[in-house]
């Protein structure tokens, strides 16, 4: 593991300075209070306050008196805040974001990499005092059901009462974090400095082999709240290749059918591709008696258990797009977050409310996200503007949601924005047919990355920005995890995305996204067994999508194999899988070349 290199601050007598402060913390862990002696005497803080649990009111409300959040209309949105990002730091960074392993190779190809003593030393020249004049917010949290074998703790370090008060809405937070970590060395460290925002200057660093994160200059989401992406997706799938286990970018849904029959379904897309949405579907009113619930928006750690896969959520609160929510489209979000929300770039009414493009018809006159008068702005909202919410504000929550083992999976969906050529469904004829389904996940880019809007690129599993070693290892692990896992839940590839000539969406989405689950449960249980056998998947029979709301003709479109696009599809996908070189599982390769003389004499 990383030399800390204390000598400096100790020399100093920082050290000596700050331990009075730690120990009058009481904290047991010893590995802990070593850790805050040494980062308080990097950052010297003012003081240093240990989150227990019922601080998020005090927090709140002196970030409102310094102006830093809006109070919003207590009539309509009690409880609720809106907070203004820096304008530069409104997205995750991914070119800001590193795997530190001591080996290049280990982070692959697809992730940027650095030396851990080196992300350490950079760390030290950039936060060395960045803490004065400040509190130093120690914040332990639980991943997952606090009674859960499963779940994982950690502790983030910051000096940001915003990141405060968002860790506490989306993690179990406080004291019984601290009880559960207790003398255990088994927690994720992770350290995150305000700093100066400056892009240039911004570092996101994993450490796998330490269990630690330090991200520096930066304040936003999964840059700075450091339990969801960093944690529970970078250092926990390091966690479960080692441990043979699975987490996922991936949202969680407990469906039910009017027979009674309950599913579990679990979905990855690239961000702001649905899986929030889906995981809050309301069904459309002619599928009576069909029940959707949620167990996670976001992240799914998923364990076998006597041969069947489980799905944990490790949050405890939402932080979901904004943009685009409204009553038709996700009615379920927008009753969550009508209170004890907090909202981030969304822009403001006169009567002190939320606003975001594409919830309703818009106000003669808004203030945008940035604190501007909107007078006929272009755009009100941040595109990636976000609401925090506490999970148990949502009414459809599954009971599998505090369930320790968590939700049985028997059905795994990817799927991505691709206005051509993928259709709307297809399934996997076996295990590894499915792992190539995710390997191949190409989606067009959103706001939600800082970068180019609207371009193609590969995100296998969803994950490419989130997988915390060589993507090719990650491939063969899910490999591993289909011969670990008898009951295998089946895999599906699904695109809501088809656009028409006119650039108009083919399939109407959202709530009629449960009839593509209707077949999908029907293949599941067996009681559908024709399907059309193609090289690229089975895909249903036209006859057996219930959607009154799309023409014979269009749905005919969206379920047909376009064979040329697919062969050029392939070659686009193998020139990315060449990256990985020998790493790369044969498994896979013979599946692609599979797929590709299907194709051929297709
Ligand atoms: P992250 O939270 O960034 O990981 O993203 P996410 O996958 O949760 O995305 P989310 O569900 O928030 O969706 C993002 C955008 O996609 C929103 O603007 C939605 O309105 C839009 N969207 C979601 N589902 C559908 C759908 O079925 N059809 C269409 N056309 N748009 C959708
Ligand atoms: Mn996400
Ligand atoms: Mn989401």
């Amino acid at each position: 593991t990383t030399e800390f290199g204390w000598f400096e601050e100790e020399e100093e007598g920082y050290a000596e300075k700050y331990r009075g402060a730690v120990d009058s913390l009481k904290i047991e862990n010893g590995v802990l209070r070593r850790y805050l002696t040494y980062f308080a005497a990097l950052t010297r803080p003012d003081n240093i306050v240990l989150i227990r649990g019922d601080e998020l009111e005090g927090i709140i409300s002196s970030l409102v008196s310094e102006g830093k959040l809006i109070r919003l209309n207590g009539k309509t949105y009690p409880n609720s805040y809106l907070y203004r990002s820096d304008p530069s730091d409104v997205a995750r960074s991914e070119k800001n974001t590193y795997i530190c392993t001591p080996e290049r190779e280990d982070a692959g190809p697809t992730n940027n990499w650095m030396n851990p003593a080196d992300a350490l030393a950079r760390f030290r020249d950039l936060a060395r005092g960045a803490y004065s004049g400040k509190t130093m917010y120690v914040v332990p949290y639980i991943l997952g059901p606090e009674e859960s074998p499963f779940a994982e703790t950690g502790v983030e370090i910051t000096d940001n009462p915003y990141v405060v008060a968002n860790m506490m809405m989306i993690t179990r937070s406080g004291k019984r974090a601290l009880d559960r970590i207790g003398e255990s060395t088994r927690f994720v460290l992770g350290v995150h400095v305000t700093g100066s925002l400056n892009p240039e200057e911004r570092y996101i660093m994993h450490l796998p082999e330490d269990d630690m994160i330090l991200s520096v200059n930066t304040a936003y989401g999964g840059n700075a709240l450091l339990s969801k992406k960093c944690h529970a997706l970078r250092i926990a799938s390091v966690h479960a290749k080692r441990d043979g286990w699975m987490a996922e970018h991936m949202m969680a849904i407990e469906v039910v059918r009017p027979d009674g029959r309950a599913f579990g379904i679990t979905g990855a897309f690239p961000s702001a591709s649905g899986k929030t949405n889906l995981s809050m579907i309301m069904p459309p009113s002619d599928m009576e008696g069909w029940k959707a619930y949620l167990v996670s928006d976001d992240i799914a750690w998923m364990h076998s258990v006597n041969g069947s896969l489980y799905a944990i959520n490790p949050e405890y609160g939402f932080f979901g797009v904004a943009p685009g929510t409204n009553e038709r489209t996700n009615p379920n979000a927008l009753d969550a977050i009508r209170h004890d929300t907090i909202f981030t770039n969304v822009a403001l009414t006169d009567s002190g409310e939320p606003w975001w493009e594409g919830l309703g018809p818009r106000p003669p006159h808004l203030i945008d996200w940035q604190g501007r008068d909107c007078n006929g702005c272009e755009q009100a909202a941040h595109p990636n503007s976000r609401f925090t919410t506490p999970i148990l504000n949502y009414r459809q929550l599954s009971a599998k949601y505090s369930d320790p083992r968590g939700l049985k999976v028997d059905a795994m969906l990817f799927g991505g924005r691709r206005s051509t050529l993928v259709p709307l469904v297809r399934e996997a004829r076996n295990w590894a047919q499915g792992v190539l389904f995710g390997a191949m996940l190409r989606a067009e880019t959103t706001a939600a990355i800082t970068g180019k809007v609207g371009v193609v690129r590969q995100d296998p599993m969803a994950m490419i920005a989130f997988c915390g070693y060589n993507m090719a290892d990650y491939f063969s692990h899910w490999l591993r995890m289909g011969s670990m896992v008898k009951d295998r839940p089946r895999i599906y590839y699904v695109n809501w995305f088809r656009k028409d000539s006119k650039g108009e969406f083919i399939w109407p989405g959202f709530g009629e996204n449960m009839r593509v689950i209707e077949w999908i449960t029907g293949r599941v249980s067996g009681e559908i067994t024709k399907g059309i056998e193609t090289p690229i998947g089975i895909l249903p029979e036209v006859d057996d999508i219930r959607a009154p709301g799309v023409s014979r003709e269009r749905l005919e479109e969206i379920l047909s194999v376009d064979r040329d696009g697919w062969l050029r599809e392939l070659d686009e996908v193998e020139a990315f899988f060449s990256q990985f070189g020998d790493r790369f599982p044969v498994e896979l390769r013979k599946e692609i070349e599979r797929m590709r003389e299907g194709l051929e004499n297709w």
